[in-house]
């Protein structure tokens, strides 16, 4: 089976991609990271990037007159270096339909609350007025919509009484760092099979042919 092919994109300082790395470099993912891309020039994802060798490209929005030729620039890295599977990990902008089709049921996302609760950019500061009791965060895929495409995997963690944004996220984020490596790894090995919002994840033996 030939090795999926990751375009990660990322916005910031990088530790969901840190996670994919270092899982790749166990051996625990049979991909290869073809190239990670960051819509800001400064994101420290970059940094760690080029530290492990990996190619790294800053493709930045304000660049580009409008949010189609941004779109274009990225899909033209990505198709340049052959990416065959996108993860967005801490990307922080919404992708149009035209990208996502562009990559139909091969883009993944990691989200920081557990869908369908907390969409969007404040998913711990509204879980915390909301007032929840539980948290966490969701890998699923694409959708044209925001964050809500179908789920992959979830997992969840207690919220505290005394809990700021940041002592949540920092809890979350553990979590991110173990569910996001291993739905990329279910992809890889031809495992999630998708029946309208629902996705199985199919038994070892049975994932399909590449
Ligand atoms: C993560 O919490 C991710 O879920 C959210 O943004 C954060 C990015 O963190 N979308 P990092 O850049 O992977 O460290």
């Amino acid at each position: 089976m030939p090795k999926e092919k990751l375009g990660v994109l990322c916005s910031g300082r990088g530790s969901n991609l840190a996670s994919i790395i270092e899982a790749i470099e166990r051996g625990d993912v049979g991909a290869e990271i073809a190239v990670v891309i960051a819509d800001k020039a400064d994101a420290y994802a970059l940094e760690r990037a080029r530290a492990r060798g990996i190619p790294a490209a800053a493709v930045v929005r304000k660049e580009y007159a409008d949010r189609e030729t941004f779109e274009r620039a990225l899909l033209d890295v990505l198709h340049g270096r052959g990416v065959t599977l996108v993860v967005l990990a801490g990307f922080m902008r919404v992708l149009s339909p035209v990208f996502v089709h562009a990559y139909a049921g091969r883009i993944l996302n990691i989200h920081p609350a557990l869908l369908p609760s907390f969409p969007g950019a404040h998913a711990h500061r509204d879980a915390l007025a909301y007032g929840v009791k539980v948290s966490g965060c969701t890998v699923h895929f694409v959708d044209e919509g925001t964050d809500s495409g179908p789920i992959i995997l979830q997992a969840a963690v207690p919220v505290l009484e005394e809990d700021t944004e940041e002592t949540l996220a920092a809890r979350v984020l553990e979590q991110e760092h173990r569910i996001f490596p291993e739905a990329i790894r279910l992809y890889t090995e031809r495992r999630l099979q998708t029946d309208g919002r629902t996705v199985r994840i199919l038994p070892a033996d049975e994932g399909g042919p590449s």
